[in-house]
Parts: C-alpha cells; structure tokens; sequence
C-alpha cells in the first residue's frame, strides 16, 4: 500500500529567485496539505548527510555545495499516494525533459538546480521527514 507522506525542499536558486510562494502555491493547488515547514540553511555537513546516498555520484560535491550555499524551505506534505503524485506534480529532475505545468518546467533553470526535491519512495519520504522535524512540529 503507498503511503501518505512525502518530503520536499524549495532549492537554494528557487528561493534567492522569489519563488517560494508560487512554488507553495503550486504544490496546495494539487491537492497536497502542508503538514510541517520551516525557512532554513542547511549546512554543508547536513547537506552531505541528506544526500548521502549518492556520495558515489560525481555530481555530490557539486550538490551538496549548492543546497548549502543559501536558504531553502523544507516541507512535509500529505497526500493520499503522496510520493507518486508529488512526483508527477514537480515533473522530470532535467527541466528539459519535464511535462508542460509541472514545478521543474515552470521553475528549474538547470538538472542541478531543478527548483525543487521530492522524495522518490514512501521509505525515503519517512526519512526525510524524520531528518528536518522532530515529532512535535508536524500538524497532520
Ligand atoms: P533531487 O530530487 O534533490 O535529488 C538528487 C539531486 O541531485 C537532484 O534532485 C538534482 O538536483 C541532482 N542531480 C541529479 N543528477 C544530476 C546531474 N547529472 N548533475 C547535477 N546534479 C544532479
């Protein structure tokens, strides 16, 4: 059965391009409830650790020098199939490849900087979540 919990940060570029509120805005639209949120900087130590399953990756250092450079917001969503549907919703991780009216199309400049995260598994979602907030911050 999939769950009803996905986790998503509005990227470094995406905030320090005032789009934070329409990115929001976009995400309540399709039907999605904000369960907990908070403006933050993550810093690179955090970076590293939320992105560390792809540490192999040879764009890792890249990432996680990006997502710390500046502030980001991070946001806890539910949903029923939450992860699938919030996928669809932000669109392909390359702008380029993303459908017409998803986040990624209407926002990303560039693959790395793609505007928006989802989580991609009901498990990730949990951890993520569990990652930026404590269990006293989420109003489900
Ligand atoms: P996100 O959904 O946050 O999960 C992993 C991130 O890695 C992804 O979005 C992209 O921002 C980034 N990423 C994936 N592939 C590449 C790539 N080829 N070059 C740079 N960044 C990438």
């Amino acid at each position: 059965m999939s769950g009803n919990r996905t986790f998503t940060m509005i990227k470094p570029e995406a905030v320090a391009k005032g789009y934070a509120g329409k990115i929001l805005d976009h995400i309540i639209s399709g039907g999605f409830k904000v369960i907990a949120m908070r403006y933050t900087k993550l810093s690179l130590q955090q970076a590293m650790d939320f992105y560390s399953v792809h540490k192999e990756r040879g764009f890792y250092t890249e990432l996680v020098e990006y997502m710390s450079e500046s502030p980001i917001v991070v946001i806890a969503l539910e949903k029923e199939n939450a992860v699938a549907d919030f996928r669809t919703l932000v669109g392909a991780t390359d702008p380029n490849e993303s459908n017409e009216g998803t986040i990624r199309k209407r926002f990303a400049e560039s693959k790395a900087k793609n505007a928006i995260h989802g989580s991609d598994s009901d498990e990730n979602a949990a951890i993520e979540i569990k990652f930026h907030f404590s269990d006293n911050e989420i109003f489900a």
